[in-house]
């Protein structure tokens, strides 16, 4: 027996979009009430509703974190790969040999930070794909205070990153020269504890009050701003900019752009931005606590 058909009515999706939208910036237009409806229905059936009504009323009033994080999970994508968009790892390489020269004294000064962020950064391939560069230029024990702080509205796919464990045709997807990073297990490929030991996940919805409060030399917030509305991805670039250093390197999405905001960044092409020093910063940045704080400091 099939899962009964359910109708989403427009009043019930547009409730459901407003909702969606206020709690994580994700934009549904029109045309998607029938992906939402065939996403949710059988969830919807299986907690014993009759009606999208119902459950829009149910999740309106409840606090009820568990059954939002299902409608974040059902409504987005957390599809990624290793060196998704291959050309920002090489500019990635490139921004950290610079930033060696520039730094000369890094190994010596205790004060030397280098901080980067995979910003939705799903089951983790981009944060590890991050790492592999790092321990190119760096070594993998480089002697300062490094870190990659790797962030996800989607408690599922972090507990997977935390996890380091992919399919085996993943390997594919890694250049060689860093498949001794890489163990091959029964069915499997693993992270390396080297390797694993330099990123730090933790939950984070970009919408939420941002809680860190070190200045990023490396941003990668790729194929996330796709889901926001224009102004929630304008909201989104403006905080990245806030958050960090002047020169940084910005990476997005290849359907992403930040053409509305030349006065933060400096395009390098392929979707690439370098922060400008003279950047306008419209709003700080929100601090509060919580642990992706004490990761990110
Ligand atoms: C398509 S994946 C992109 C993964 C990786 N950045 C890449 O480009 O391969 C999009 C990720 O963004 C996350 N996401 C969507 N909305 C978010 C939000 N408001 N806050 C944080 N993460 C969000 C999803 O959970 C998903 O894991």
């Amino acid at each position: 027996v099939g899962t009964p058909n359910l109708i989403l009515k427009r009043g019930d999706f547009n409730r459901l979009a407003q909702m969606v939208l206020e709690r994580t910036g994700i934009c549904l237009s029109d045309h998607k009430l029938y992906f939402v409806q065939s996403r949710l229905t059988e969830r919807i059936v299986s907690l014993g509703y009759q009606n999208f009504a119902d459950y829009c009323r149910d999740l309106e009033k409840a606090e009820n974190e568990q059954e939002w994080s299902f409608v974040f999970k059902s409504l987005t994508t957390n599809l990624s790969r290793f060196f998704r968009e291959a050309h920002h790892f090489e500019l990635l390489e490139k921004a950290l040999l610079e930033w060696s020269l520039q730094n000369k004294d890094y190994k010596t000064d205790p004060t030397t930070k280098l901080r980067l962020w995979s910003a939705g950064c799903a089951a983790g391939q981009e944060a590890y794909s991050m790492a592999f560069v790092v321990a190119k230029v760096f070594g993998t024990d480089p002697g300062f205070d490094i870190r990659i702080l790797a962030t996800d509205i989607n408690k599922d796919v972090l507990d997977q990153a935390c996890e380091g464990k992919y399919e085996t045709y993943c390997l594919k997807d890694i250049p060689q020269e860093f498949h001794h990073y890489v163990r091959e297990d029964k069915n499997c490929i693993r992270i390396h504890e080297d390797i694993a030991q330099m990123v730090k996940f933790g939950a984070l919805n970009l919408m939420d009050p941002w809680p860190m409060q070190c200045r990023f030399d490396v941003v990668f917030c790729r194929n996330v701003a796709i889901y926001f509305a224009p102004e929630g991805q304008k909201k989104l670039f403006t905080k990245c900019a806030n958050l960090m250093k002047d020169h940084g390197l910005l990476c997005v999405g290849h359907s992403e752009t930040l053409l509305d905001l030349k006065d933060l960044f400096l395009p390098l092409g392929q979707t690439a931005y370098v922060k400008k020093p003279t950047a306008f910063v419209q709003e700080k940045p929100d601090f509060s606590s919580d642990k992706t704080q004490e990761q990110a400091s």
